[in-house]
């Protein structure tokens, strides 16, 4: 039997991630050198030389707790993008972000704007929170239909989430709807631009116009 804190947890939709590779080898018998892994923003190049060197000279230090705010992280992340550390927040993975930014930005049973379909963790954490997920329907051909994204903002959620390159249909959103959309939102909406893939895209994405 499951107690009713337990059922609490696992109630509710449930988050699929993508399908290990070692599963479709497994599985389906696909060779491994075949198998481009993207689904959750992996990296297609395998691991970066740089990171290896870095995980190799902390491997002494494993036993202990880092510096709990990722000070030095939200350094180089900050250096890097021209902002200040301040500005930078590190999660496990945006994942813990999203949950956060959903905690501390809308209260219970605030409306929580995004795209259908999207990315499903902004509507299961906003739904597990008891926030209020406000969808904007993509139209027949896939289509962001900014317009009407622009239209629902009216109504002024707490957080608007927009993502680029879209999750899953892959398209960026350009720099001027982000504009438009920064624009167009209240002084109490939230936009949230996710760019979770931005690094398949070979742009920058519009992570500059925090600078602007
Ligand atoms: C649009 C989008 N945002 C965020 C994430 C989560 O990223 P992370 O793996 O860093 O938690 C994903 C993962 O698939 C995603 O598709």
């Amino acid at each position: 039997m499951i107690s009713p804190s337990v059922s609490a947890l696992v109630d509710g939709e449930v988050y699929v991630p993508g399908l290990p590779a070692d599963y479709l080898v497994d599985t389906y018998g696909i060779p491994a050198d075949q198998i481009s892994k993207l689904g959750s923003a992996e990296n297609p190049h395998g691991t970066s030389p740089l990171a290896r060197r870095a995980v190799e000279q902390v491997l002494d230090r494993m036993s202990i707790y880092p510096e709990w705010t990722s000070r030095q992280l939200r350094e180089v992340i900050a250096r890097r993008y021209g902002v200040t550390p301040e500005s930078v927040v590190c999660g496990s993975g945006e994942t813990e972000v999203i949950a956060l930014v959903i905690r501390a930005y809308a209260g219970p049973g605030e409306p929580v704007l995004m795209h259908a379909p999207c990315f499903p963790l902004y509507r299961i954490f906003a739904t597990m929170e008891n926030r209020k997920p406000v969808y904007v329907p993509m139209g027949k051909d896939f289509n962001l239909e900014m317009d009407h994204y622009l239209e629902a903002l009216a109504s002024r959620p707490k957080i608007a989430f927009l993502t680029s390159p879209h999750n899953p249909s892959g398209q960026l959103v350009s720099e001027a709807d982000v504009r438009r959309v920064c624009e167009a939102a209240h002084e109490n909406t939230l936009v949230v631009l996710d760019e979770a893939y931005i690094h398949y895209s070979e742009t920058e994405g519009s992570v500059h116009l925090l600078r602007n």
